[in-house]
């Protein structure tokens, strides 16, 4: 097996087959994502200094975030389970299906997928009136891309890595593959650490001015 040592222990509290562990295809912010037998995808917390800071997510609230998901924007939302450790009702992982012929959101490739992003931000806007917390649009790539597309005023060059790009019957289609959502109010909740609101509210400031420069959508 390919993963490092404390993962294979991280995963031994889980309802999970270690021989089902594949090829790891992502290490983003929050998750390290590897293929999960034959048609899903594994998403394990990272143990950065990043998210150290930021705050761990816990079980809970990414089963919140999920439901939020599923009932404004469930037709974008790819299957998904969330399991719990068995020792620790915290700890968690995210078990999806996947999207092999997946691609970025792009600046080049999102006309094609109709008015599917205005749906999503359609949807995120109820989710952000009624909960106020929002879809993360960008991801760690995406925000990146964002900003040196508005750097150098080239709108093709911009992505969003949390919203993919799948084949569809009659045209391309978004599905939403990032399912934690950004706190935009600060809780006293344990499980929302100061940092990640002042992080996701910051981001989200900034998010809303990039996509707003590169895909001339409006968030709110
Ligand atoms: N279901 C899936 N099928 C195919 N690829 C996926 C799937 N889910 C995630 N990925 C790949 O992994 C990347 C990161 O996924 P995700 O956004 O869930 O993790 P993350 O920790 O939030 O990473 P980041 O900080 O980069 O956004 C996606 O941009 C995509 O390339
Ligand atoms: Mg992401």
């Amino acid at each position: 097996m390919a993963q490092p040592e404390w993962i294979n222990r991280y995963l031994q509290d889980f309802d999970v087959q270690p021989e089902q562990m594949g090829q790891r295809i992502s290490a983003g912010r929050q998750h390290t994502i590897y293929r999960y037998g034959v048609d899903e995808v594994i998403k394990i917390p990272q143990r950065s200094l990043y998210m150290k800071v930021y705050g761990p997510f816990h079980h809970e609230t990414i089963v919140r975030d999920l439901n939020i998901l599923l009932e404004h924007l469930g037709e974008f939302i790819i299957p998904t389970r969330v399991l719990q450790s068995r020792t620790d009702p915290d700890d968690y992982v995210i078990v999806q299906q996947w999207l092999p012929q997946s691609e970025f959101l792009t600046g080049l490739n999102y006309p094609a997928t109709g008015d599917d992003l205005q749906r999503i931000t359609e949807g995120n806007r109820a989710i952000i009136q009624k909960y106020r917390v929002s879809v993360d649009f960008l991801g760690n790539i995406g925000f990146q891309q964002c900003l040196k597309a508005s750097l150098m005023r080239q709108p093709q060059r911009a992505c969003m890595n949390n919203l993919l790009v799948v084949p569809g019957a009659e045209r391309p289609c978004i599905r939403i593959a990032d399912t934690n959502l950004s706190e935009l109010r600060f809780h006293y909740h344990a499980e929302v650490g100061l940092f990640q609101w002042v992080i996701d509210s910051a981001l989200f400031q900034i998010t809303r001015l990039l996509i707003h420069d590169n895909f001339g959508v409006e968030l709110l």
